[in-house]
């Protein structure tokens, strides 16, 4: 981690939850966010949930009294129109949030997203307002026939191509190894480190080196309390994209703080 750059932490809760449990964690969250220190905090609800999340952080008009945004786990690349079931960029601007998450692994292998629908989607977020967390991350079998480079630079340089440097030092980049994803297993501090560097290199081809050293890297993939503090450590991680560890508040607040 950076002094340069403020750490963020982002709770994927996935299509986890029900109403009132999305309600009593983002209010533990919100009373405690002071705990964590300086570092942003973003909560990523089911859609569905969103509204109940942004009323709980009694967000209005862009402000948020704890400091905790409210992000989306997706967004559709279009503004409105016939696209039965999907939310639009705007609608999630509409409703308090600040932060979109976009090519998430899940959505690359499950929902068929590829690099260029993932670049539609980072525009569209952008253009409404909103700053997109753009996953990349290699699957283990790439890692383990020596592809990992090649193939983060190919998500990297795809998914965030045609994008201003103005544009690009406003969004953030998360690093998430597939194989680390719900699994328990995470990546060395080394391993992640690499392939930050590697991502932070990209981004100053696309923009400066100036530019790259101002946007935020995340990592994600298993992140929990006993391993955050080994993560922050590492010049290049900026923060976490947390999942399974961010429906507890207890776990989401501590590798928080870990960044702080
Ligand atoms: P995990 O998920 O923390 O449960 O591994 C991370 C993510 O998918 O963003």
């Amino acid at each position: 981690m950076s002094t340069r750059r403020k750490p963020i932490v982002a709770g994927n809760w996935k299509m986890n939850l029900d109403g009132a449990k999305a309600r009593s964690l983002t209010e533990a969250v919100a009373a405690r966010a002071g705990e964590a220190g300086s570092v942003d905090l973003v909560l990523c609800p089911p859609a569905l949930y969103a509204t109940t999340v942004a009323a709980a952080l009694g967000l209005a008009a862009g402000n948020s009294p704890s400091g905790v945004a409210l992000g989306g786990q997706n967004a559709h690349d279009k503004e409105s129109g016939a696209f039965t079931g999907e939310v639009a960029p705007g609608m999630l601007r509409d409703i308090g949030s600040r932060y979109c998450i976009l090519g998430h692994s899940e959505r690359r292998t499950l929902f068929g997203e590829t690099d260029a629908t993932v670049n539609a989607k980072v525009k569209a977020v952008l253009a409404a307002g909103l700053t997109p967390i753009v996953c990349v991350g290699e699957s283990l079998e790439e890692r383990e026939s020596g592809r990992t480079e090649a193939v983060v630079s190919e998500q990297v340089l795809g998914s965030l191509a045609g994008i201003p440097a103005a544009d690009l030092a406003k969004l953030v980049v998360a690093y998430e190894p597939v194989w680390a994803i719900g699994t328990g297993k995470v990546a060395t501090p080394q391993q992640a480190q690499d392939v930050h560097a590697l991502v932070r290199s990209l981004l100053a081809r696309l923009s400066s080196p100036t530019v790259a050293d101002t946007i935020r890297i995340q990592y994600g993939g298993s992140v929990k309390p006993d391993n955050a503090a080994e993560l922050a450590a590492c010049p290049d991680i900026d923060g976490a994209l947390v999942g399974g560890a961010s429906l507890k508040a207890d776990d989401f607040l501590a590798i928080a703080k870990a960044f702080g």
